[in-house]
């Protein structure tokens, strides 16, 4: 398949995501062994894909619920501000909560999604994101399951989007400089 014009390389292909997915997904299910139920909270829209694949490789116990934030961290005037705009369906209360990501950048989102987890009580509650770019992080948060840690480019694929495009490309790639300036 041709890759897109906007793009600049492929970071991460199909078969090198595919293999840490797997491998996330191994290390999740030995952590858990043994509780009654995982809930994966995916956070829209970037880990719709990245969840679905790991959720897949999962033999722990476990149901999928969603979270949908809007967030103004590119913005000035409002930096770190996180919206919430859907919550999940069922309460996590007394449950064990592993918030799924597909990138951690400054971290005011998973900042934001920890404080309003803990506050609901769960029984447990860990993180796990597929990307993470430490040299952009404005507040540290902790990431238990990681995928990749990349650098600062923008990248689009498995998800991760530029203006809501590219979302389903099967491998993650670098957005050109010139295509969003
Ligand atoms: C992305 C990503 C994370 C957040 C990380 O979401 O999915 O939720 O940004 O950035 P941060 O660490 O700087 O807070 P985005 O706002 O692009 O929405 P989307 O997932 O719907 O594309």
């Amino acid at each position: 398949m041709k890759m897109p014009d906007a793009l600049d390389k492929v970071l991460l292909d199909e078969e090198t995501i595919a293999a840490r997915v797997r491998k996330l997904a191994a290390q999740i299910s030995a952590d858990y062994a043994g509780i009654d139920e995982l809930v994966l909270i995916g956070v829209l829209k970037g880990a719709f894909i990245f969840l679905a694949d790991l959720a897949r490789h999962l033999t722990v116990t476990h149901c999928v619920d969603f979270i949908a934030l809007s967030s103004y961290t590119r913005s000035a005037i409002s930096r770190g501000a996180v919206r919430l705009i859907m919550d999940t369906r069922a309460s996590v209360t007394d449950r064990h909560v592993l918030i799924v990501e597909d990138i951690v950048d400054t971290g005011f989102t998973l900042d934001y999604l920890l404080r309003n987890f803990r506050a609901r009580k769960p029984a447990s509650l860990h993180t796990c994101t597929l990307l993470s770019k430490p040299d952009r992080r404005q507040v540290n948060v902790p990431i238990d399951y990681l995928g990749f840690e990349i650098s600062d480019v923008w990248v689009v694929g498995y998800g991760l989007d530029y203006n809501d495009r590219f979302r389903t490309l099967p491998y993650i790639a670098a957005l050109k400089q010139q295509a969003h300036g």
